[in-house]
């Protein structure tokens, strides 16, 4: 199956924990444009394109089961240009040729790089999954503290009285709210937020005559959530802070079941909360519970770094520099999710190679010396098969459909085999030309792919389609 749309909000509709292994290929930074609005790869800066990618792995980590594992194909580029690597160039392997950033005339080096550096958006995007992951609305940091100045200076943090009809008990969810007379600044907190989006409606004036305001109002689990990214930047207003993240992490903690009881000491605290609430916004001195603890930001693990494997082209593009080498690799990153995860290493092992007088050798040195002590392992590993090694040979092979960008068949398919089991779900959030699809057809295994490109994915539909043993992969590539 493959699903069209955006792969983060397609990824955001799939359950956790239902697929195994994940292996794809994301638009390269800079490089061409899939001619799609929402579509990966057109950022401005790597920070940006990386950002993007990051909140994509999030989601795919989400939906991993926990042993399950992410097989990343990436490429790298250079900055600046000289004269080629307009977006459309002839293919994914073309990236070889050293992409150059030129996203159109206006396009500037991005900061920190001149021209000519190699962007390292590989390793830039391994490292950035590397780290632990802060899931916060408001990214900029500036946009936080602005928030909290706001809140601080003209903003209200209390909790309301809802009252229940269903024989719950009444409620008390805290409420985040700023009322201004002026739109700007109600129109940034739904956007740097995200909350309370459209334009904002003006309340009337009041019979005192005084303006009419504008207000931006959140509560609930969103107002203890932007309660903890600003809260280490507010000054006045911390302790009411603290009182209404407590307030929601009770709230939190029991049924809101229709009809359901509060339980007696769940009701306690939240009355208690909204009469300190009421009291510090009253400018009061109160000293808080112990039991209360101060906002913090949910924090995910990060993605576990475990192998960098070289894709070496043996046929690279052919490329006309003279200060550096022809490039002939790309990486494709293995991650997990967890510290132990499934990797079915008999399944990918590969021939061992022969050493002096054919023998066979099955550690590091070979030579003369090492015969004796080869020929013994030898005889314990009856199919003279070794451990994959982490440079893989493979040949690039031009698609000759209007899809510009897949990878080889041959390259994928150690991940597939060794990533799943027969039977297992593998997800490509990119699936292209579908490729992915086509090698878990081969190989018994359920196959997810995302694709934005109603095209692309047509097509990749067509060619796992018609996919059979008889028609081999390379009958399909040209
Ligand atoms: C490098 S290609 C993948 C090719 C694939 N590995 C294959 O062998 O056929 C990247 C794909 O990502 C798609 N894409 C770009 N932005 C996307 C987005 N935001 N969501 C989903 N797909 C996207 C492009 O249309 C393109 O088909």
């Amino acid at each position: 199956m493959i699903l069209l749309g955006d792969a983060l909000e397609t990824l955001k509709t799939l359950e956790s924990e239902s697929v195994q292994t994940c292996v794809t290929s994301p638009p390269y930074w800079g490089l061409r444009d899939y001619g799609v609005h929402g579509q990966i790869g057109l950022e401005k800066t790597p920070e940006e394109y990386v950002e993007k990618l990051v909140e994509v792995f999030r989601e795919v980590r989400r939906v991993l089961k926990d042993d399950g594992t992410l097989w990343l194909n990436l490429g790298d580029s250079y900055a600046g240009g000289q004269g080629r690597g307009s977006l459309k160039l002839s293919d994914k392997q073309s990236s070889n040729k050293g992409t150059h950033f030129q996203l159109g005339k206006s396009c500037k080096i991005p900061n920190g790089l001149k021209p000519k550096d190699l962007v390292g958006i590989p390793w830039r995007l391994a490292f950035a999954l590397q780290q632990p992951y802060e899931r916060v609305r408001i990214k900029d940091r500036i946009d936080r503290a602005w928030l909290a100045a706001l809140i601080d200076g003209e903003g209200c943090i209390t909790a309301l009285e809802c009252k229940s009809g269903h024989g719950s008990g009444n409620s008390y969810p805290p409420i985040l709210q700023v009322r201004m007379c002026d739109p700007e600044p109600i129109i940034r907190c739904c956007e740097i937020t995200g909350y309370g989006k459209g334009s904002p409606k003006q309340e009337p004036p009041s019979q005192g005559g005084q303006r009419g305001s504008y207000q931006w109002r959140i509560h609930s689990r969103k107002a203890a959530d932007i309660l903890a990214e600003i809260y280490p930047y507010l000054l006045v207003k911390r302790k009411q802070a603290v009182v209404a993240y407590n307030l929601q992490t009770v709230r939190d903690s029991y049924e809101t079941k229709r009809g359901a009881k509060i339980p007696e000491d769940a009701l306690a605290k939240q009355l208690l909360c909204r009469e300190i609430l009421q009291k510090l916004n009253a400018r009061e001195n109160v000293d808080l519970p112990s039991w209360m603890v101060e906002p913090r930001i949910a924090v995910e693990p990060g993605w576990y770094l475990r192998q960098d494997v070289i894709w070496h082209k043996p046929n690279p593009m052919p490329e006309s520099v003279r200060d550096r080498c022809t490039k002939a690799h790309e990486y494709i990153f293995l991650l997990a999710k967890s510290e132990r995860y499934f990797f079915d290493n008999e399944a990918i092992k590969e021939p061992a190679t022969c050493g002096w007088r054919g023998s066979q050798f099955h550690t590091g040195k070979t030579g003369e010396h090492q015969l004796g002590r080869a020929q013994k392992v030898r005889q314990r590993i009856p199919n003279n098969t070794r451990n994959k090694r982490s440079v893989w040979t493979v040949s690039t092979k031009p698609f000759k459909g209007a899809h510009l960008a897949t990878f080889p068949p041959d390259l994928i398919e150690p991940c597939i085999l060794a990533g799943s089991r027969p039977g297992d779900l593998v997800l490509d959030p990119f699936a292209g030309a579908g490729t992915t699809g086509i090698v878990c057809k081969k190989h018994g295994r359920q196959f997810l792919g995302i694709e934005i490109n109603p095209e692309y994915r047509e097509m990749a539909l067509k060619r796992i389609e018609d996919w059979n043993f008889k028609t081999q992969l390379e009958l399909e590539i040209a």
